[in-house]
């Protein structure tokens, strides 16, 4: 048995509701993992959320709940829009929860053993928003505290400090040597950059007095630990019984690479003898109108009512065929509207319905046997071999708008076949090498079709299920000898229509433009 693929997401922060970026992290880890699951490999796909800290507190001051109340209600949204998004995740995590707590001690507590954590004093910038200490070179142009800090306040604190700096050679060294551990390439460049100025130790501690709301010190029940410190370890803790640890997989947004992904947590590892992440594979933001979608940028959220109008599949498809994992992507409702009518609903969805009509008149709704073969079925098969390999390869690199273009060309491909075999015709001709030809064009359709749901399953696990029983094909369950062309549909028996994309026009309240 293989090792199992060890995924995980981020941690969303339980102080809102999900919105469009974290709806495309679960799809995206999602995808990689069922694309694994689907190679053969068995897959533990871990989310979760993050509860603790400052923000969590004095929002559920704000609406007089208990903070705990708080996040059990945010958990139940979030993990509605798993489910409505159909993430596969195997687990989910709860920072809130005990076996997430006793590791954080546990790590905690090993690290104060070895005196790799001290209490020291400082007096400091700080940014409630961010929940970080600021140093000057934080200040934008003007010496000025830039916006995303929100309000900045001077405070002495004593507070409990990790020796993060004595791990700053090994960082560099492990960074280095081991080039695929920060996805895409880009991004390690600007970490090493990052890592030139000399790192300081990192506050792992927050006073009782200023936040209440978190992981308690074991060995000083008057601080509680810092966000970070106690997020970062759910990827560990969540595993801790069961021996999955070291994750094959980080998916985060770029705004957490460095320094907490790419810094704090490798080091920590290191610190407590614990083999550090294999890769982090880092995505780009999803903006609304040129702004970062975020809990502030208001119709962020209500982007997520097109899987009610339009189905998880569309959904998931529109946010992996527009961003390139690694870029930032804007989006559009008017884009998502334009894909679903000419990608989905016209050059997929008519495809399938075009070659249930001619089974279904011409054959009785059973798939016919190919007879000839002359160069235009040839050239289809030779472009599946090529698009195969594409769409693997790209799925093995986690870019999956390359390897949903690489199959777009194929199914494009496809209808161009048809409209050039033009089978409508070829059924009312008597002559026996046009039935021939006619038999052969199904097949060919329907092969292609098979092969292209197939290997689609993991971006739209719903509408390629549909779609493999509608054509009368075997549901997929692993990618082995399902990828090379076999007419395995002859002889089936086809479904009379499909309505794979109804035509549905976007409301334009999921943003307003
Ligand atoms: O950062 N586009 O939580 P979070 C794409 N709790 N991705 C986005 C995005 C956007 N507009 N906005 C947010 C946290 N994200 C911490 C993580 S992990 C140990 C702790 C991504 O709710 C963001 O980059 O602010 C992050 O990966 C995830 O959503 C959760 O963000
Ligand atoms: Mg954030």
């Amino acid at each position: 048995m293989p090792r199992p693929f060890y995924i995980t997401t981020a941690i969303d922060y339980a102080n809102g509701a999900p919105h469009l970026g974290h709806a495309y992290e679960k799809v995206l880890a999602d995808i990689i993992a069922r694309y694994q699951r689907f190679q053969g490999r068995p897959v533990h796909f871990l989310t979760g959320l993050d509860e603790h800290g400052q923000k969590v507190q004095q929002t559920a001051l704000k609406r007089q709940l208990a903070p705990q109340d708080l996040v059990d209600d945010i958990a139940i949204v979030f993990q509605e829009m798993l489910k409505n998004l159909n993430i596969s995740n195997d687990d989910y995590i709860r920072t809130t929860e005990p076996r997430h707590q006793e590791v954080v001690q546990d790590f905690l507590q090993k690290l104060y053993d070895q005196g790799l954590i001290y209490k020291g004093q400082k007096t400091d910038w700080y940014s409630t928003r961010q929940e970080q200490f600021l140093t000057d070179k934080d200040r934008d142009e003007n010496g000025d505290w830039p916006e995303i800090f929100g309000e900045v306040t001077q405070t002495t604190e004593e507070n409990y400090y990790f020796k993060l700096s004595q791990f700053q050679p090994w960082l560099i060294e492990h960074i280095q040597s081991h080039p695929d551990f920060i996805n895409p390439r880009f991004r390690q460049k600007q970490v090493l950059e990052f890592l030139k100025e000399p790192m300081n130790d990192l506050c792992i501690s927050r006073p009782k007095s200023r936040l209440t709301w978190g992981i308690e010190l074991p060995f000083d029940r008057n601080f509680v630990t810092y966000v970070w410190f106690d997020a970062l370890t759910n990827y560990y803790s969540a595993v801790a019984k069961k021996g999955l640890w070291p994750a094959d997989m980080h998916v985060i947004g770029k705004d957490i690479l460095s320094p907490p992904h790419a810094v704090y947590w490798p080091c920590m590892l290191k610190a407590l003898n614990i083999e550090p992440p294999k890769q982090l594979l880092v995505h780009g933001w999803w903006t609304i109108n040129a702004q970062k979608a975020s809990k502030s940028t208001g119709n962020a959220s209500e982007t997520l009512s097109l899987v009610q109008s339009h189905g998880a599949d569309a959904f998931r498809f529109y946010l992996c065929r527009d961003m390139v994992v690694g870029q930032d992507a804007d989006f559009s409702i008017k884009t998502f509207g334009e894909r679903y009518k000419s990608e989905l609903s016209n050059n997929l969805g008519n495809l399938v319905n075009r070659l249930l009509n001619m089974v279904g008149r011409s054959y009785a709704g059973v798939i016919p046997a190919p007879n000839t073969e002359d160069d235009l079925e040839k050239a289809l098969k030779d472009l599946w071999v090529i698009t195969e390999r594409k769409v693997i390869a790209a799925f093995d690199e986690c870019q999956i708008s390359h390897a949903i273009e690489s199959l777009w060309v194929f199914i494009s491909a496809m209808n161009a076949y048809i409209d050039t075999r033009a089978p409508w015709k070829l059924a009312k001709s008597t002559e026996a090498s046009d039935r021939a030809k006619l038999e052969s064009c199904l097949a060919y359709v329907a092969e292609g079709l098979r092969l292209a749901a197939t290997i689609l399953s993991p971006v739209m696990p719903e509408t390629c299920e549909k779609l493999l029983h509608n054509i009368g094909a075997d549901p997929v369950k692993a990618f082995a000898g399902q990828l090379t062309w076999s007419n395995a549909c002859v002889g089936r028996k086809v479904s009379e229509r499909c309505i794979l994309f109804p035509p549905i026009e976007p409301k334009a309240e999921a943003t307003k433009e």
